[in-house]
C-alpha cells in the first residue's frame, strides 16, 4: 500500500535529517529531491543546457559528493525555476511517492505539486540564523572553507528565488503541519514528526 510523507521547507531547515529518520523508523524509502535539482544545476556549471541536464539525469548522478556546495545549490535554485526542468523530473518523483511500502520525499513542492494526496505533509522550518549556523557547521565539518555570512547569503538568496518563482514555489501546503525546529533538538523534531505519522497511520488503516 502507498503511504507518502511529504516534507517541504526552506534551505537547511532539517528536512533531510528528519526524512532519513522517519524512513528508518517506518521502513519507508527516502528520496532527497533537492539532489535532482543539484545534479542538474551542477551540469549547467559546465555549460550544459538546463532542460537537457534534467532530461539526461541518471540515478548515479545524485550520488556525486560534490553537490553540497553553495555554488551548486545556487545553480540548483536557478534551474529549479524553469518549468520544463521541473516537468522533466515530475513523473520520476510521483512514481517514487506512490510506490508500495511507503515513501518519504523531501523538497519544496512535494505536498503542493508532486504528491498533493500525501498522507502526511510537514513543512519544516527554522529561523534564518539557526539554519545558517547549522549548515555552516555541517560544511565546515566536511572541510569547506566558508564564512557564516556566505552560508546565510546562499540560504536567503535561494529562499527568496524559490518562493518567488511562478512554478511550484516554496510554500506550505494548506493542509501541512508546520514544524519550527529553531529551538528543537534533532531528537525532539524526529519524535514530534513520528507521532504525527503514527496518528495518521491509525486513521488511514
Ligand atoms: O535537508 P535540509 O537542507 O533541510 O537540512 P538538513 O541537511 O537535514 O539539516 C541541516 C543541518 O542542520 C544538519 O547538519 C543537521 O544535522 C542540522 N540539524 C539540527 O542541528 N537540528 C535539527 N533539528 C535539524 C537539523
Ligand atoms: O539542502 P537544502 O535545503 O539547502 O537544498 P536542497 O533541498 O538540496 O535544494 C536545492 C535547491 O533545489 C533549492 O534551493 C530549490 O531551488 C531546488 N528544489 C526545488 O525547487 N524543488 C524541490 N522539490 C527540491 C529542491
Amino acid at each position: 500500500m502507498a503511504f507518502t510523507i511529504a516534507i517541504d521547507g526552506p534551505a537547511a531547515a532539517g528536512k533531510g535529517t528528519l526524512s532519513k529518520a522517519l524512513a528508518a523508523e517506518f521502513g519507508f524509502a527516502h528520496m532527497d529531491t533537492g539532489l535532482l535539482y543539484r545534479a542538474a544545476g551542477f551540469r549547467t556549471l559546465s555549460g550544459v543546457d538546463p532542460v537537457d541536464a534534467a532530461l539526461a539525469l541518471e540515478p548515479q548522478d545524485i550520488e556525486a559528493d560534490n553537490l553540497r556546495t553553495p555554488e551548486v545549490a545556487q545553480a540548483a535554485s536557478r534551474v529549479a525555476a524553469i518549468p520544463e526542468v521541473r516537468q522533466a523530473l515530475t513523473d520520476f518523483q510521483r512514481a517514487f511517492a506512490r510506490r508500495d511500502g511507503g515513501a518519504v520525499l523531501d523538497g519544496r513542492d512535494i505536498g503542493t505539486v508532486i504528491c498533493p494526496e500525501a498522507e502526511v505533509k510537514l513543512f519544516v522550518t527554522a529561523t534564518d540564523d539557526v539554519r545558517a549556523r547549522r549548515r555552516h557547521q555541517e560544511l565546515v565539518n566536511k572541510g569547506h572553507d566558508l564564512t557564516l555570512e556566505d552560508v546565510l547569503t546562499d540560504l536567503q538568496v535561494r529562499d527568496a528565488r524559490d518562493s518567488a518563482r511562478a512554478t511550484a514555489p516554496l510554500k506550505p501546503a494548506e493542509d501541512a503541519t508546520v514544524l519550527d525546529t529553531s529551538e528543537m533538538s534533532i531528537a525532539a523534531a524526529i519524535e514530534e514528526a513520528a507521532e504525527i505519522v503514527r496518528a495518521r497511520m491509525t486513521q488511514v488503516s
